[in-house]
């Protein structure tokens, strides 16, 4: 079993032996957390900071939770209310904490290579939970162990993302993994959703539904990022959800038995039909939400075993 690396802060430096070494780890835990003793020790005597300098439920409490049930000292911040607004950079931030030597920092940041910047000035590994639109590396492995699982292969899939690709780090991470491992890669959407250079990607580019849809195993929905938006990417979220919302007959485009995933949050009745969301013969969702906590499980143990391994760092 091989993970050379010191962070997880992209999809992009991982070879496709290492994503199935996390991914094999992680069906491990899924099968573990099923169980009724949920408690390991590959943590023990590890802190784990979670800095988030974004809003997140799903994500810190998945990072949160992987971190306590293998032993780990857990400590969460959230930081666009504290010191952020006085001024103090990232760098400061970092180094703050550095010093109470952590062992393990995940960090969720606004800005597309943040996080790397920050791993090059701590001791301790680093987790990437998202920055900006660029990587977001444990979403597009939990979502690759959940395709897994359902179909039982990670290879030769037609697999079709759909939205808002432009503002998506999950879009970006999923194209990456999904790409090294031969999948067919299709992405749907309008023109203005899709960010430009695309066909560098080895992607196949569709603006509708129905021809992009046609015969894939797995549609994957992302949320219209609001937020990222300044206005005029779409008409409207009536007519956004009319042309690319994926609901049943949309949804019958697709094969028989594809199955529908989104990494949350939804906007119900915006890209997904609520009903079809919830429908569990359909789609994955909570499947997802599941694997996050054992793939996190999975690629903070490995780190901390790569951790162990170096020499400590004694201050004189
Ligand atoms: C994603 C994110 O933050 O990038 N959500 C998540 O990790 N739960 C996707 C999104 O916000 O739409």
């Amino acid at each position: 079993m091989r993970f050379d690396h010191r962070h997880l802060l992209g999809i992009a430096p991982l070879r496709p032996d290492e994503i199935v070494t996390i991914l094999d780890l992680a069906d491990q835990y899924a099968r573990f957390n099923r169980g009724r003793d949920k408690h390991a020790n590959a943590l023990a005597g590890l802190t784990q900071i979670n800095m988030f300098f974004e809003n997140s439920t799903r994500t810190q409490a998945s990072f949160e939770l992987a971190g306590k049930r293998l032993g780990a000292d857990v400590m969460n911040m959230s930081l666009q209310a504290s010191s952020i607004k006085k001024g103090e950079t990232l760098i400061d931030t970092a180094m703050t904490l550095n010093a109470m030597h952590p062992d393990l920092l995940v960090v969720r940041h606004p800005h597309s290579g943040a996080v790397e910047l920050l791993s090059q000035k701590v001791n301790c590994a680093v987790l990437n939970a998202g920055d900006g639109r660029q990587e977001h590396p444990t979403q597009a492995l939990l979502d690759a162990l959940t395709i897994r699982r359902a179909k039982g292969r990670l290879h030769r899939l037609n697999i079709a993302i759909c939205g808002d690709i432009a503002h998506s780090r999950v879009a970006r991470s999923n194209i990456l993994l999904l790409h090294k491992m031969e999948n067919r890669i299709r992405l749907v959407g309008p023109p203005t959703l899709m960010p430009s250079g695309i066909q560098d990607f080895g992607v196949e580019v569709y603006d509708t539904m129905e021809e992009g849809l046609r015969d894939v195993d797995v549609v994957m929905m992302l949320r219209l990022q609001k937020e990222r938006m300044d206005g005029g990417f779409i008409p409207s979220e009536r007519e956004y959800f009319h042309r690319y919302g994926l609901d049943a007959e949309k949804l019958s485009y697709a094969k028989p038995d594809a199955i529908v995933m989104h990494p949350g949050p939804m906007n119900r009745g915006v890209e997904i039909d609520g009903t079809l969301a919830d429908d569990i013969n359909r789609s994955v969702i909570q499947d997802q939400v599941e694997m996050g906590v054992a793939v996190r499980m999975a690629a903070m143990d490995l780190l901390a075993r790569n951790l162990r391994a170096r020499p400590t760092e004694v201050m004189a």
